[in-house]
């Protein structure tokens, strides 16, 4: 039985999305309606993001450096930039962008993300210490942004351009939508 009486393998009675992933971005994907062709578009304009992804990266850290609450997390002991640490993390990014383009849901890739989340959410030490869910959320928006740009600049068709924003910003936020739950109390969805 659930906590409010409904028989525990009733058709209703959610899972915890945590304990399966893949479903979890599956059924995120069908709710925001990114479909085949969708995903199809993503894999089409991989060679194009990737060829993006150093610009990319760069600016999104930029950015990042340019408001206090979020340089904080890029800063040495010196109240400096940490050349270093940023470079890693661009690294990260960067690995993820990769993973992206792929949009396929293994569990390898739908429990990186969860990972990803966590990292972010679960993060009592080290500067900054956790970063803010609406953070992420903001990032989010960025890279969205960065990509209609590019898509508007690249693909020439205004049309074509259009469908493959449209298809990302679906990918994007289902990826998001992993993200967050790093930062929910589990709870049976
Ligand atoms: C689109 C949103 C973002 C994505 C996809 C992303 C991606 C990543 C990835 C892949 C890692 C490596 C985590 C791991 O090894 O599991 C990472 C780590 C990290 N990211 Fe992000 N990130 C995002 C937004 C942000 C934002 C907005 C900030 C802060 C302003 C941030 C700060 C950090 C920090 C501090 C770490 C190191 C975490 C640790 O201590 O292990 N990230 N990020």
């Amino acid at each position: 039985m659930t906590p409010d009486g409904a028989p525990a393998d009733a058709p209703d009675a959610g899972y915890l999305p945590a304990t399966d992933m893949p479903r979890f971005l599956r059924e995120m994907s069908a709710f925001v309606g990114l479909d085949e062709a969708d995903v199809a578009l993503v894999r089409e304009t991989a060679p194009l993001v990737l060829a993006r992804e150093a610009e990319l990266t760069a600016a999104l850290y930029e950015h990042f450096l340019r408001f206090p609450f979020s340089a904080k997390f890029f800063l040495g002991p010196d109240g400096e930039p940490d050349a270093e640490r940023i470079a890693r993390r661009r690294h990260s990014l960067a690995r993820w962008l990769r993973q992206t383009v792929e949009a396929a849901v293994t569990p390898e890739s739908a429990y990186a993300l969860l990972m990803m989340g966590l990292s972010h959410s679960h993060r009592p030490q080290g500067p900054g210490g956790v970063v803010p869910s609406h953070l992420m959320v903001g990032a989010m928006s960025l890279v969205q942004t960065a990509l209609a740009r590019a898509f508007e600049q690249e693909l020439g068709d205004p049309r074509r351009a259009l469908a493959a924003s449209a298809a990302w910003n679906r990918w994007l936020l289902v990826q998001l939508a992993a993200l967050q739950l790093g930062y929910l109390p589990a709870r049976p969805v």
